[in-house]
């Protein structure tokens, strides 16, 4: 029986995915390179030093240790000023409301995300409250696809991972859901995200049916 909900942030309950989008691809333009949405799927849900590794690999680029420490840095300034602005209406259709009525049914609620900046990005949607655990890229070793971060989620939610219900727009949300022993949600299209059931976004269903369903 579901009894608690891990979501991812970026991409699930806020549109920010876009944002992490726009700031690594001027990452990887610094760099003489580019790279496409297509391939921006690949860094959904990654770590920011993951991510960075990966640009590198694509673009080809030579970087020092140090050049290394100031790309991440330059990126998280250019990410913090696009999402200068943001607050609840930059939540995803339905999301904000999903969150509301899963709370008000009983169900335990976690963060599960790879971003340092999510207790942040929680703090401007107006919906810290909501939440019983934040697990975010402050709190992991292993980034997903590792399951770590829903592990850490549903312990601090002290259930089962069977218990739980994960909530993903990233392929490696998704495969960290699987690694970990739980069933997930995917926010995208199933032929990409392989997860148990997908919606384009959280406004599409209600957190008694998929409670229900899993
Ligand atoms: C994830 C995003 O939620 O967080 C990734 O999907 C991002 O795109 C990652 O790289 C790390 O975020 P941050 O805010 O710590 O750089
Ligand atoms: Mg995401």
């Amino acid at each position: 029986m579901i009894k608690g909900f891990l979501f991812d942030l970026d991409g699930v309950i806020v549109d920010t995915a876009v944002f992490h989008f726009q700031a690594w691809r001027k990452v990887a333009q610094k760099l003489g390179g580019d790279f496409t949405e297509a391939q921006n799927e690949q860094l959904k849900g990654i770590s920011r030093t993951d991510s960075l590794k990966k640009i590198i690999e694509w673009t080809q680029a030579e970087v020092s240790v140090l050049q290394f420490q100031e790309l991440q840095e330059q990126k998280n300034r250019w990410y913090l000023d696009l999402i200068g602005g943001l607050g609840p209406e930059d939540a995803l259709p339905g999301a904000i409301e999903f969150l509301r009525r899963t709370y008000s049914q009983g169900i335990l609620i976690a963060l599960g995300s790879a971003s340092k900046n999510a207790p942040m990005v929680l703090e401007k949607l107006g919906v810290t409250e909501l939440f019983s655990a934040v697990i975010d890229g402050n709190n992991v070793i292993n980034g997903k696809p590792h399951p770590e971060v829903f592990l850490k989620g549903a312990e601090a939610l002290g259930l089962e991972p069977s218990e739980c219900l994960v909530f993903e727009d990233s392929i490696a949300g998704v495969q960290a859901a699987k690694q970990g022993g739980m069933s997930s949600v995917g926010i995208g299209e199933a032929e990409t995200l392989n997860a148990n059931i997908h919606f384009e976004s959280l406004g599409e269903t209600t957190p008694e049916l998929l409670a229900a369903q899993f």
